[in-house]
């Protein structure tokens, strides 16, 4: 693997894209599996999902599947959703509300919210059974600005180590305070290393997004944070009377107290690894998580946050940004199933990177550190760019 990977750990003027196989070997998505999805933080929600007693959401992580809820006791909690007994699924649907237990749908093993097994029937002749020792597993839960996010692994940094210097970055956007305004969950027919890499350029922006480009110009910005969670930077609004991210350029809400001015001109993108996009407007926050289906098969939860006050205003109406990332995120999931497409063929092996890719550079070789077993990234070079 070091050796197919060779070519991506040259300075970006020199370095390839990943070969064409890590996008479409079922070996690859397993390593990825094992090495990123299973070993590192992923956001599967937000405080709000969980808001009460009963509220509950699941995720799949390939072939894991959690349950995140909030216990009578207010704690969230998350768990495996497998059942103690025969291992069972407890919960299939993607998020409720109202539970008062966990009844396991096979043999009506019944746990409470807290995990603690509760009634597990006709198990009194089962000799050393106790019931204590059968409560459901736990799965790592930390949250960071108002985002929920899990650790399969029992082992690693805690989130806030892992995050660094992100963990306080973009403190002054108040995002653990901010609510969804809207959620699209969108399934692509392409690898999901593809949508972080689209995410990570505005190479393709000018001709596949002009509604985007018109309002932000593509070659604008940089890349102002890289490290073992995190790349991004920022993008600048092409003018001054410019407000947001929309067809127009405008917003009727306001910018989120406590940014700079220099936010007020600004979109920042960023990846956190493996497969969080944040993207922080002046008035609204966009978040994409990735979900690996398959080689080439991906579901992309998609979500804006807003200020409550907004969100709680009548007649609040966040079509201006949706309805802008919902045409420029189909323009992309296009661009990456057309990519997923052509480079199964034996035509294509590896392509080379643009001074325009640099951080897709530097997601491949987060992807290459991964796979090769390195918890750190690699330091980059960048020669004459
Ligand atoms: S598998 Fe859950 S009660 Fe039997
Ligand atoms: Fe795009």
């Amino acid at each position: 693997m070091e050796r197919d990977l060779a070519t991506i750990r040259l300075p970006l003027e020199e370095a390839t894209t990943l070969p064409a196989r890590y996008y479409h070997d079922p070996a690859i998505l397993e390593a990825e599996l094992r090495t990123m999805f299973a070993r590192m933080w992923l956001c599967v929600g937000r405080e709000e999902d969980v808001a009460k007693p009963g509220d509950y959401l699941m995720r799949t992580v390939g072939r894991e599947s959690v349950i995140v809820l909030r216990d009578a006791g207010g704690n969230v909690n998350a768990f495996h959703n497998v059942c103690r007994h025969r291992g069972s699924r407890l919960l299939t649907e993607a998020s409720g509300t109202g539970l008062k237990h966990l009844l396991c749908p096979y043999h009506a093993w019944t746990y409470d919210l807290d995990g603690t097994l509760r009634v597990a029937p006709h198990m009194e002749e089962a000799r050393h059974f106790e019931k204590r020792q059968f409560g459901l597993n736990r799965v790592r839960l930390e949250r960071w600005d108002g985002f929920l996010f899990i650790s399969l692994s029992a082992e690693g940094p805690g989130l806030a180590e892992f995050l660094g210097d992100m963990g306080s970055k973009f403190a002054r956007y108040g995002m653990d305070g901010l609510r969804r305004g809207r959620r699209i969950t969108y399934t692509v027919e392409t690898n999901w290393k593809m949508l972080c890499e689209n995410y990570s350029e505005c190479y393709h922006c000018s001709l596949i997004h002009p509604e985007l480009n018109r309002v932000s110009h593509y070659m604008s910005g940089e890349i102002d944070l890289i490290n073992q969670a995190t790349v991004g930077g920022w993008m600048d609004l092409r003018k001054d009377e410019y407000q947001t991210m929309s067809l127009t350029g405008k917003s009727n809400r306001p910018p989120f107290r406590g940014i700079t001015t220099e936010d007020h001109r600004r979109i920042h993108y960023y990846i956190v690894y493996p497969n969080l996009l944040l993207s922080l407007h002046p008035d609204y926050v966009m978040t994409h998580t990735v979900w690996p289906q398959g080689t080439g098969r991906s579901e992309v939860v998609c979500e804006f946050l807003f200020d409550p006050e907004e969100v709680a205003r009548p007649g609040f109406d966040p079509s201006d940004a949706v309805d802008f990332w919902d045409l420029t995120n189909r323009q992309d999931w296009r661009a990456c199933e057309l990519a997923y497409q052509g480079t199964q063929s034996g035509g294509y092996t590896r392509g080379r990177l643009s001074p325009l890719e640099w951080m897709v550079h530097i997601f491949d070789n987060f992807v290459a550190d991964r796979l090769t077993g390195k918890d750190r990234p690699t330091p980059l070079r960048r020669t004459s760019i």
